[in-house]
């Protein structure tokens, strides 16, 4: 077996290796003067199962790029099989047609990763499951859920605690995490009556005096959940509201909104780095999904049930 790491998320790549209790196959990434992207693998592939990590998250171009450019360069190699490592798919929000004349960018990085020569893709928290059937390769689509439930599990609070959806899209994550966690659901309904009037936000359910646990997919300019909780206490009286997500885009000024929040805590998978933003804001916690990862990658190598990992 032979796991080979992109440039976007090393340590993460490295803890994998760990876990497998193997190292990292030498390989380098450079850029030639007009940014152009060189890869070279510098040992033997011929005949290995070929596990390239590489989450295609900011800048997402260049790391999208890189790992098919990694994935020509195993399959002229001549690895026996080739498995795109992508714990956080970058397009996935792109999966349908938004208007006329409008891309299904998803789709098409599906096509682009098995055009290149990926056999299998293993993957976490997919924004919208249906992304597995873009592909006509086998697709792994972990859930992050129970990492971050035994994180959350380490830090109960006294009273009521209620699970909330910041949207109607994430009900069945929301679900989830109330069932393992064994507490009650609520949903925040978000509407927008008239074009150009700020939505409103009504909440299913009764979270009053209550610790609530809003879960997302992803957290990119964290809009999303820094309006929810304030819905929550503002508009239900919450007593606190946390959050967690598989997936700290956490573009522009995320960090600064989280920190300006109500959010008590955010806590986050290393699908993605986020050490800079956790230096930034104390309040992003960080639980590794590496040796998820890693034994998904055992099972796949074994030809073992993956989907048993949560079961
Ligand atoms: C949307 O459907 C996703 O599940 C997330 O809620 C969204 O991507 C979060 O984005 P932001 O943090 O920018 O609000």
């Amino acid at each position: 077996m032979k796991i080979i790491s992109g440039s976007s998320n090393r340590v993460f790549a490295e803890d994998v290796a760990k876990y497998l209790d193997t190292v990292l196959t030498n390989a380098s990434f450079r850029r030639f003067s007009d940014q152009e992207i060189f890869v070279e693998i510098h040992e033997n592939v011929r005949g290995e199962d070929c596990f390239i990590v590489q989450p295609t998250c900011y800048p997402v171009n260049d790391h999208l790029m890189e790992l098919l450019i990694s994935i020509d360069a195993c399959r002229r190699g001549s690895a026996k099989r080739i498995t795109a490592v992508v714990p956080y798919f970058g397009y996935a929000r792109q999966d349908r047609k938004t208007g006329p004349r409008t891309p299904i960018t998803a789709k098409l990085v599906a096509n682009l990763l098995t055009k290149a020569g990926a056999d299998r893709v293993l993957t976490m928290d997919l924004h919208a499951g249906q992304i597995q059937g873009f592909f006509d390769i086998p697709v792994d689509n972990l859930f992050g859920e129970p990492v971050l439930a035994k994180y959350l599990e380490t830090r109960p609070k006294e009273g009521k605690q209620m699970v909330v959806s910041p949207d109607v899209g994430g009900v069945v994550r929301a679900r989830g995490l109330a069932k393992r966690l064994g507490v009650d659901l609520a949903i925040i309904d978000k509407r927008r009556e008239k074009a150009g009037v700020s939505e409103v936000m009504n909440i299913i359910g009764d979270v009053k005096d209550a610790h609530c646990l809003l879960i997302d997919d992803i957290i990119d300019s964290a809009g999303t959940l820094c309006n929810a909780a304030k819905a929550l206490v503002e508009n239900g009286g919450a007593k606190s509201v946390t959050a967690c997500a598989s997936h700290g885009v956490l573009s522009g000024k995320a960090t600064k909104r989280i920190t300006n929040s109500v959010l008590e805590e955010v806590v986050l998978t290393d699908s993605i780095p986020i050490d800079e933003a956790m230096e930034e804001c104390p309040k992003i916690k960080k639980v590794t999904v590496a040796p998820l990862i890693g034994e998904a990658i055992v099972r796949i190598c074994e030809n073992r049930s993956v989907s048993s990992l949560f079961s």
